[in-house]
């Protein structure tokens, strides 16, 4: 295979978002689009020559056809071997386990995560370090000047390869090989859960259901569930990645994975019930008859994690992003470990985790992850909760309900405005932020406002600090909005109001959340002047 070197002019819009690039599919189909943007990143990976790259994705529309680029332009851009998963698929943590194993200089993983997917859908390339997680921001800042400003892109020419047969190939002169995407993630997960115990709790009867939504984590919840745990054959449902996720939305929220949400809430629930997004990081958890919400779940896992025999010696620390509610805190200061509060985006945890400050971190965006690799895992965090099922022999709402009698209960809920105007949105937040030194003392909704500000966060370990990272509202009545837009959409702007309030006292745990934070939701919307700035007088999506 001869490289060839294909002269092409930048796009303008190739800024990284929270997490990579992500656009729909047709802007990515354009000609040169994929390419321009490999290269770029490509041009800024310190020492490729001969090192290892691993590329693999959430087997979404347009997977198989960018991972056959990319193999081509990793060998004519002089890495030395390639690992892609059989078929082109990797779940993201999967492919971050597969970097850290085999000590890759780094990996492409393409997907746009929770992001429905098909022809009309969404499509996204990241660029994970050799640490396994997320490149940061001065990275994906310079792949972004660098598209900017791209000239040519460097290709070996040839016939595709073929990725269904387990094995090594050759493009160009680099050593392709095609592995297994369960593999080497099952024998960490095996390190790291008790396997026996899991087994045993099934052969007891214990029975759960887990939604793959027809996205990537089938393959990996079939072996490990079904094949290695002894589930019966039908635990995992839809459980075939497919490119268009069967029409699923593959976000595990209780909108989105309303099936499983219905099963678990009726007469016929299983003991446990469980869902991942389009590329396997994402996780939600459901008691019988009870959605555990991702705030709590992150505290449930810190609290009970020396179950396991992988955190058996205890935590070095939980860190949580700064929506996610404060349940996570309570456990840390209990437990007498490090606590931090970073920005929303995986990336910010990497320091923390590598510079061993933490051990568990997690998002209110159903993200829980551990140090055992870069990315957080869907599938970990429900091995997880099997441990600690297996190990109490308790139901998971009794698990639930014991966390909270003794913790208190943070009742949480977040809005999500989708599809608004940029202008307009960015409007409401920048009059936000100039109200800001006006609100402490005042009253809306009938709770008071004690404290506020724009969230920066001081990263402890490299001393960067990242500003502008969300409005925080804090109400005397130890309640909290936060507001911010999100990174990761595709089209115009969503505004996500992100609601809480700690409820101390067991008598009142078992309300209707949206009845508890109804003040707390009137407040929200009379500070930002929701309404009025954005025409809608309800949000798209209550979760
Ligand atoms: C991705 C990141 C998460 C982050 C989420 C926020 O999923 O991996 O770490 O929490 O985006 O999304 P948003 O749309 O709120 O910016
Ligand atoms: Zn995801």
């Amino acid at each position: 295979m001869v490289t060839t070197r294909i002269p092409t002019t930048p796009f303008s819009d190739q800024r990284p978002g929270t997490s990579g690039l992500r656009k729909k599919v047709s802007v990515f189909q354009q000609p040169r689009y994929v390419e321009n943007f490999i290269q770029s990143i490509f041009d800024n990976v310190k020492g490729a020559e001969g090192a290892t790259l691993v590329i693999g994705g959430d087997g979404r529309f347009f997977n198989d056809s960018v991972v056959q680029t990319a193999i081509k332009m990793a060998a004519a851009n002089g890495f030395g071997r390639v690992l892609v998963g059989q078929r082109g698929l990797l779940s993201t943590p999967a492919a971050s386990c597969v970097i850290r194993k085999h000590k890759a200089i780094g990996g492409l993983v393409l997907s746009a995560s929770h992001n429905p997917g098909g022809p009309d859908g969404d499509f996204g390339i990241k660029f994970n370090m050799s640490h396994g997680g997320p490149a940061p921001e001065s990275f994906t800042e310079s792949v972004f000047k660098r598209a900017s400003a791209i000239t040519e892109y460097k290709i070996v020419e040839g016939p595709d390869l073929d990725l269904n047969r387990i094995g090594p190939a050759r493009a160009g002169n680099m050593v392709v090989e095609v592995i297994d995407p369960v593999a080497d993630y099952a024998e960490l997960m095996e390190q790291l859960i008790d396997f026996e115990k899991i087994a045993d709790l099934f052969r007891s009867g214990f029975r759960m259901r887990f939604d793959a939504l027809s996205a990537i984590t089938g393959p990996y919840a079939k072996a490990i569930l079904e094949g290695r745990l002894g589930a019966p054959e039908g635990t995992v449902v839809n459980g075939e990645p497919k490119p268009d996720f069967g029409g699923h939305h593959p976000d595990p929220n209780p909108v989105h994975a309303h099936d499983l949400m219905e099963l678990m809430l009726g007469p016929d629930a299983p003991d446990f019930g469980a869902a991942s997004d389009g590329d396997g990081d994402r996780n939600m958890i459901v008691a019988r008859g009870l959605f555990v919400t991702p705030s709590d779940s992150l505290a449930i896992l810190a609290s009970h994690a020396h179950l396991a025999p992988g955190y058996a010696k205890g935590l070095a620390g939980v860190a949580r992003s700064m929506p996610t509610s404060r349940a996570a805190d309570r456990v840390a200061r209990k437990l007498g470990i490090n606590f931090f509060e970073t920005p929303t985006g995986w990336k910010f945890f990497a320091n923390l985790l590598d510079a061993g400050l933490i051990t568990l971190c997690g998002e209110e965006s159903a993200g829980t992850g551990s140090n055992h690799i870069r990315e957080k895992d869907g599938l970990w965090a429900v091995l997880l909760w099997l441990n600690i099922l297996a190990v109490t022999r308790k139901p998971a709402d009794q698990i639930v309900r014991e966390h909270w009698a003794a913790f208190g209960r943070d009742y949480y809920t977040r809005h999500d405005y989708e599809d608004l105007e940029t202008a307009p949105a960015n409007d409401l937040m920048n009059a936000l932020r100039e109200k800001l030194p006006t609100l402490p003392g005042r009253r809306f909704g009938g709770l008071t406002v004690q404290s506020c500000d724009d969230f920066a966060y001081h990263d402890p370990v490299d001393g960067s600090v990242t500003p502008k990272q969300g409005i925080r509202i804090h109400f005397a009545e130890d309640a909290r909005a936060v507001f911010r837009l999100s990174g990761t959409g595709t089209s115009g702007a969503t505004l996500r109001v992100y609601l809480e309030r700690f409820e101390p006292s067991i008598d009142r745990h078992d309300l209707p959340t949206a009845e508890v934070l109804a003040p707390v939701v009137q407040a929200a919307n009379e500070i930002a002047e929701i309404e009025a700035r954005t025409g809608r007088s309800a949000p798209s999506v209550v979760t």
